[in-house]
């Protein structure tokens, strides 16, 4: 009996032992007492080693103590195991599912809403563009533009969008040349140009204001003379119609076509549809 005491008090102190380095390191309650378990299980087997021994079994009833045996374990087995927290798929998927759908919603450096952030910061630009011209709008606040290449200024008559007088049409023109960078492939005024684009400074020569719109509602349909290259290729941009008002285009097409600088050599455009 003092023996079965020895090996009972050591038990405790392994299984303390495991359920305070457990806790020390940081493992949930649970594990813990897992620990602490296997510690007990270790004891009873020490404990079991110590019982007398049974008398020798033969035949049928050897088999039939082997069979009750292993049945003891498994209830025994299964009974513990099952006071343990269980593991449930679809409980795992349900949090995994959660932790994604937070990570998604609440931070915006997430890669899953890279394409979001970047489409909203590309809108904060365009809606700065727009603040800065109509600023500058404001500054000059002349009704008048003056005519490139040094003719009279000139009035427009044309009905801007949303009843604005005659000289906003202009001034909402040059704003849309710059809000949709047409700059980036055409020069005007000797800016711009970047990206190989005709030089526009003598288009209103050329073009009538509706043919300038249908241009850039369908840059197919016209074609500037030597640039056959690039119309095949389309470079210029197929989304204005999409992404301008028609009030827009108009207004941006009335203001290119007040640029009659024959000295600058703008290809003639050919007609395509
Ligand atoms: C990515 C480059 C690019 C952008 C941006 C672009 N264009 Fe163009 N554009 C071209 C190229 C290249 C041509 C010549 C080939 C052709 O006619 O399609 C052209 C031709 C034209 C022509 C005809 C010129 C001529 O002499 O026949 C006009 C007018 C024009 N663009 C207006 C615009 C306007 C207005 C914008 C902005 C709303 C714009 N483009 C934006 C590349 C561009």
């Amino acid at each position: 009996m003092g023996k079965a005491m020895f090996k009972l008090v050591i038990g405790l102190v392994v299984g303390g032992g495991l359920w305070f380095t457990a806790k020390a390191m940081g493992f949930p309650p649970v594990f813990q007492w897992a620990f602490f378990s296997y510690a007990a299980v270790g004891t009873v087997v020490f404990l079991l080693l110590d019982l007398p021994s049974m008398k020798p079994q033969s035949g049928w009833g050897a088999a039939l103590s082997v069979l009750l045996f292993f049945g003891l374990l498994c209830v025994g087995y299964g009974a513990g195991a099952s006071l343990l927290p269980q593991f449930d798929p679809e409980d795992e998927k349900g949090k995994t599912a959660k932790v994604l759908g937070s990570a998604k919603s609440g931070n915006p450096l997430d890669p899953w809403k890279a394409d979001e952030v970047i489409q909203r910061a590309k809108e904060l630009d365009q809606k700065v563009k727009e603040l800065e011209a109509r600023i500058k709008a404001l500054g000059s606040g002349l009704a008048t533009v003056p005519q490139p290449g040094g003719a009279a200024p000139v009035t427009a008559s044309v009905p801007a969008p949303g009843g604005a007088s005659g000289g906003d049409i202009l001034k909402v023109g040059e704003e849309q040349w710059q809000l949709q960078e047409c700059y980036n492939c055409h020069k005007l005024r000797g800016d711009g140009g970047k990206k190989r684009g005709p030089e526009l400074d003598n288009i209103g020569t050329h073009l009538t204001v509706d043919q300038i719109k249908q241009k850039i509602m369908d840059p197919k349909s016209y074609m500037a003379t030597g640039f056959e290259k690039e119309w095949e290729k389309g470079r210029m941009p197929d989304k204005f119609k999409d992404v301008m008002s028609d009030g827009e285009i108009t207004a941006l097409a009335t203001w290119l076509n007040t640029f009659k600088n024959t000295a600058v050599d703008t290809p003639i455009p050919i007609k395509k549809k």
